[in-house]
């Protein structure tokens, strides 16, 4: 991300707003909140957990579902810790850290530095962030570790809390979270994953033999990993336990470009099809690249506070499997019965971590807005503008008064329906209120049950975003929530 374009961004809603709203009604609560929070560490609430499953099922399905050639793994968190000798992890997996003196707080350098440098471009100094960025990409490329530590001298970077430049040298920390398994005089070091990938690698075998694969043929799996962040800020956007969605793509060496171009659009239609405006995403061709990777693209989300990353695509060559036959001693080749040779295949990742999804889709969600009444009265709304197949409740049902038979007949279409959909039952007196609640967890339709309905057995549906109101018959209810609030309604739009 380049520091203007962090500057760039626009949003009619602060950061801070998001975190109020998705903590007072129930999508994400710092975790074990009652003894004041783990840092960096959240849970999911009723809303937040439907949310977030109905975007991993998205995922899931227009990955293994709509490719025939891509198929589903769900591998253990720990695994054997070769593993993370093979795949650089224990080496190379590091950031450079720097502690200031006087606060005792450690930070990552490169954020501080790109802080530094956004502040110089609020100050019209654009040339110099520049100069600083670039210096800074060079060190990073380079492993230069004195040379940050130059340029956080030569540029008087200081502490935000202690506002010195007092600082150790610059230093690398490996990010990998370590435990002990078996007993305490003979334990082994392990790892928890700090990516998924790793566990697809080491059953490439598996899954090509067993599910009888042919290349080029694809990988899935959903799951935790963590990493050691030092920085821990902007809420679930850098997380030290978070959920991976990752996709390992085995191709024919060679043909890694034009596999690379076609992943990198089917991603940007993913994000098309959840309704995301073309402006608010920017696919950012990485400079310096990880140590697996000859070429990688972050897709990145205008959140408030700038374009960020929430997917990677790399083109990850031969490394993996390489490495790994490598240190297992086991070759993990394919013999390709078109070829008639055996090789080890070539690796297109995509990469997607599942919270800033969510935090991306409710960041795009949260709308306010105000509504002229008449000429002198304006009334303001906020709801959450979410896609209805990812929102956490798919209709609310009302009866428009406690009494006369209405209660009964809205509990009798909560029963029928409740077997197709998620749903809200409420009975509270005013209809503002219950839709305004609504509005605030994204529910894209509420139905009411008045007197009406008891004649003619039509229903009223108000629609969210629109807040339009009609009628309908009750028999057309499953067809009108399906057509509009099913993940199939999302995988079609990915065919267009
Ligand atoms: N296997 C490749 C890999 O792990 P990465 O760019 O380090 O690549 C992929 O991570 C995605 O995982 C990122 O685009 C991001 O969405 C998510 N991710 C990484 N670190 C994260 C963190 N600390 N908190 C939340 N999500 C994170």
């Amino acid at each position: 991300m380049s520091t203007t374009d962090a500057l760039l961004y626009s949003s009619d809603h602060t950061f801070k707003e998001l975190i109020a709203h998705a903590q007072r009604y129930g999508f994400i609560y710092p975790s074990s909140e009652i003894y004041d929070g783990l840092q960096s560490i959240y849970d999911y609430g009723p809303y937040g957990v439907a949310l977030k499953r109905n975007l991993q099922n998205f995922w899931w399905q227009s990955m293994t579902q709509l490719h025939q050639n891509i198929v589903g793994i769900d591998s253990a968190i720990m695994m054997h810790p070769t593993t993370w000798k093979a795949s650089g992890h224990i080496d190379g997996f590091s950031d450079p850290m720097v502690d200031n003196k006087d606060s005792k707080k450690r930070y990552r350098v490169d954020l501080l530095i790109e802080e530094h440098a956004m502040q110089l471009v609020s100050q019209g100094k654009s040339n110099q962030s520049k100069g600083l960025m670039e210096a800074m990409e060079r060190c990073l490329a380079a492993g230069d570790l004195p040379g940050l530590d130059e340029l956080l001298q030569q540029f008087g970077i200081v502490c935000p809390l202690s506002k010195t430049a007092d600082w150790t040298p610059v230093r690398q920390f490996n990010l990998m979270f370590s435990t002990q398994v078996g007993a305490q005089n003979d334990a082994t070091t392990i790892y928890l994953r700090p990516e998924t990938a790793q566990g697809i690698f080491v059953n490439f075998l598996n899954v090509q033999k067993t599910a009888r694969m042919k290349i080029p043929f694809g990988i899935a799996q959903v799951g935790k990993a963590f990493r050691n962040e030092i920085v821990a800020r902007q809420f679930t956007f850098r997380m030290r336990e978070f959920e991976q969605m990752e996709m390992q793509f085995f191709i024919q060496p060679g043909t890694e470009k034009c596999w690379f171009d076609y992943w990198q659009e089917n991603r940007k239609n993913w994000y098309s099809s959840l309704g995301i405006e073309q402006e608010k995403i920017n696919i950012y061709p990485h400079k310096q690249l990880a140590h697996y990777a000859t070429a990688a693209v972050d897709i990145e989300y205008a959140f408030p506070f700038g374009y960020k990353e929430v997917e990677g695509i790399h083109s990850r060559t031969d490394f993996d499997l390489t490495s790994h036959q490598h240190y297992a001693k086991k070759k993990l080749q394919y013999f390709d019965p078109d070829l008639k040779k055996s090789y080890i295949p070539y690796v297109i990742e995509t990469s997607v971590g599942l919270d800033r999804l969510v935090l991306m889709l409710l960041s795009n969600a949260l709308t306010k807005e105000n509504n002229p009444v008449n000429e002198e009265r304006t009334t303001s709304r906020t709801y959450l503008k979410l896609p209805p197949p990812l929102a956490p409740i798919k209709s609310a049902i009302f009866p428009l008064v406690n009494k006369d038979g209405l209660a009964e007949k809205a509990l009798t279409l909560f029963d029928q329906l409740k077997y197709d959909f998620p749903l809200i039952y409420e009975a509270t007196p005013s209809i503002g209120k219950r839709y305004a609640r609504q509005d605030l967890i994204g529910t894209p339709y509420s139905i009411t049950i008045d007197y009406q309905t008891l004649e003619d057995e039509t229903v009223t549906i108000r629609e969210r975003d629109s807040m339009r109101q009609y009628r309908i018959h009750m028999s057309e209810i499953t067809h009108h929530l399906a057509s509009t609030t099913s993940i199939k309604s999302l995988l079609l739009q990915l065919k267009k």
